[in-house]
């Protein structure tokens, strides 16, 4: 372990900072960070301080050695609602792990991403790449609603240790954390203060979530509204039932993603009221801390809050990194 008092975490694609909060909130220094969008690097900056470095990570060099390595490279090439793209220039970047590995020497590294990213040749070429650098390569998948966020949210965390494997404590719980949970004491409307902000509807959006009920989707508005229902969802029919989704009080959120105020992208229409969720009502169902400060345009906010990893899911995961480490 390295002689600092805290022991040392790199955190590459390190988007928002939720994941190096969550070490920083479980005893570690975050020495160094490098993240390519400067809106997310902004709101790094705001609460994590100048560890961050904007910058393609395939250009920039560790500044020292560290005991822990973080990554939580780009998913789109590997997740199921992409087209899977095995040649997406965007899955050689967690190779950029192994390089990164050979010069600061972690006793840990953990590799945050999508559940499919398991079942991609990368993933292999990952794990025999630190193989061959003498890490044991483990990997588990996670869901944050058992750690307390109201939210389903499944993601895969590959683990390479010359330590032994951290073991990931989930907390006992009587029942999920659900979206009325999430937001008492949150004004039910959104009033414009800490990113309580959602948009407008169009005439026509709105018009649709009126027939959406509690749970419902785009099914509903296609059996009680055809009318508004374009012909494409007609060619296509139930097969994605999750878009223009409305949340139900007394559940967790489905999983929250970068266009988290589009409802045509998932289950993201506000229990009764006809409004996607505020950027805060996000938030909140990600875990993230009321005090936590934003940086950027609406669209950047919901991006970087459905990039990370929940900072509750995130502090079990530095805490197992923690005890194998002591
Ligand atoms: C899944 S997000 C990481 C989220 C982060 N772990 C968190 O918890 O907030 C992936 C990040 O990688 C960044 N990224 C993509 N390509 C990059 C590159 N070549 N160099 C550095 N960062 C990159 C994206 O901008 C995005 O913010």
């Amino acid at each position: 372990m390295s002689k600092r008092s805290h022991p040392t975490v790199i955190d590459l694609f390190a988007g928002a900072g939720l994941l190096s909060f969550a070490f920083q909130r479980s005893g570690f220094d975050i020495i160094q960070s490098v993240e390519l969008d400067a809106a997310a690097a902004n709101t790094y900056r705001a609460n994590l301080g100048d560890a961050i470095r904007v910058g393609d990570v395939r250009r920039i060099h560790p500044l020292s050695q560290c005991d822990v390595l973080v990554a939580g490279p780009p998913c789109q090439g590997f997740s199921t609602l992409g087209k899977r793209n095995r040649s997406d220039p965007r899955n050689e970047l967690c190779m950029e792990v192994v390089r990164w590995a050979r010069r600061c020497d972690p006793s840990l590294i953990v590799v945050e991403n999508v559940e499919a990213f398991l079942q991609a040749e990368t993933w292999e070429r990952l794990c025999n790449g630190l193989q061959r650098m003498g890490y044991e390569t483990s990997a588990i998948v996670l869901n944050a609603v058992d750690f307390g966020v109201a939210q389903q949210r499944r993601r895969s965390f590959t683990f390479a240790s010359q330590i032994g494997t951290p073991s990931v404590h989930k907390p006992r719980m009587k029942k999920c954390r659900t979206v009325l949970d999430a937001w008492t004491d949150l004004a039910p409307e959104p009033d414009g203060l800490n990113h309580h902000v959602s948009p407008a509807p169009s005439p026509l959006a709105l018009a649709r979530m009126k027939t959406i009920p509690p749970g419902g989707d785009k099914r509903d508005i296609m059996a009680a509204a055809p009318h508004l229902a374009p012909p494409s969802w007609w060619r296509v029919g139930c097969a994605v039932t999750d878009v223009w989704g409305r949340m139900q009080w007394d559940s967790p959120s489905n999983t929250l993603r970068t266009a988290l105020q589009n409802p045509s992208k998932g289950r993201y229409i506000h229990p009764e009221q006809h409004r996607v969720i505020s950027l805060r009502e996000a938030a909140r169902l990600h875990s993230i801390p009321d005090d936590w400060r934003f940086v950027g345009l609406p669209t950047q906010v919901a991006r970087q809050i459905g990039n990370s990893v929940p900072p509750q899911l995130g502090r079990a995961v530095a805490l197992a990194c923690m005890r194998q480490l002591n």
